[in-house]
């Protein structure tokens, strides 16, 4: 059932966008060599905790931690640990909230530190493609419009589009319908409409697509172990333009993290 939103509940899901985005650019004040991802996970949930949200991955499935940590040719779902960030990673950083009944999720993947010029393209190409999805989250568009602009853009630069994960819609649960894949075919898959509320998050792989899940059932890994980048917003599809209810300006903007 997909249904759009009243105005009311896309106010809730607005405060769990900035909640979830002023969280993003806290952990990214604490990105650096040195540290390790456990911290970056007491750095959210503290975070989180303290602006009267739940971080809503904590046992979600059984979930263990508030955020997903995710290094290198870690896709997404990379429990914290105690690893140590190094120079030259990049670190995904995917996280939600609970608040007044409504749900908050994006993620921004962090270089940490200088990265080569290959894995600086990826960020940029990656976080591009979100937006080129976004661009398309119009009414009486398609889930495959969305797909089609991203996997389009990312592919034009050899990077590949993982097909085992996808966005979703976002209410009063964090996964709800539409699927929101990253490939597909203009005019096809869901009809968007006006208030409907979704996740747009490609997950962009420097070499194959190939994914495989770690033994411990969440970490999803790319085949060949070269590196994956994952961005995430959450927009409301509008009929000239969707409107963003997360950013990346709290990280952007702030002259202390680097991006
Ligand atoms: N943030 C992920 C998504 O974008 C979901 C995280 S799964 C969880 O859909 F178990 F960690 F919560
Ligand atoms: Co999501």
């Amino acid at each position: 059932m997909v249904k759009p939103r009243t105005e009311e509940e896309i106010e809730l899901l607005r405060e769990n966008g900035e909640i979830v985005s002023k969280t993003l650019a806290e952990v990214g004040r604490h990105v650096a060599p040195g540290v390790t991802t456990k911290e970056l996970d007491r750095v959210a949930e503290t975070f989180i905790r303290d602006h009267g949200a739940v971080p809503n991955f904590l046992g979600y499935d059984g979930y263990p931690a508030a955020i997903c940590a995710s290094v290198n040719d870690v896709v997404v779902h990379g429990f914290p640990s105690d690893y140590v960030l190094k120079e030259g990673d990049i670190v995904s950083i995917d996280l939600g909230t609970l608040y007044k009944g409504y749900n908050g999720d994006s993620c921004y993947t962090f270089p940490v530190g200088e990265v080569d010029a290959e894995t600086r393209k990826l960020l940029d190409v990656t976080k591009a493609s979100l937006y080129k999805g976004i661009e398309q989250a119009v009414a009486g568009k398609r889930t495959g419009d969305i797909g089609h602009a991203v996997q389009t853009y990312a592919e034009s630069f050899g990077f590949s589009v993982v097909r085992e994960l996808e966005g979703h819609g976002i209410g009063t649960d964090m996964h709800e319908e539409p699927g929101v894949p990253n490939y597909g075919r203009q005019g096809h898959g869901a009809r968007l409409l006006d208030g409907m509320t979704i996740c747009i998050e490609p997950m962009i792989n420097a070499g194959v697509r190939g994914v495989y899940l770690a033994r411990n059932g969440w970490a999803v890994h790319t085949a060949d172990h070269k590196k994956a980048a994952h961005f995430e917003l959450t927009v409301v599809v509008r009929r000239d333009k969707a409107e963003q209810l997360s950013t990346f300006d709290y990280i952007e903007k702030d002259p202390d993290i680097k991006f």
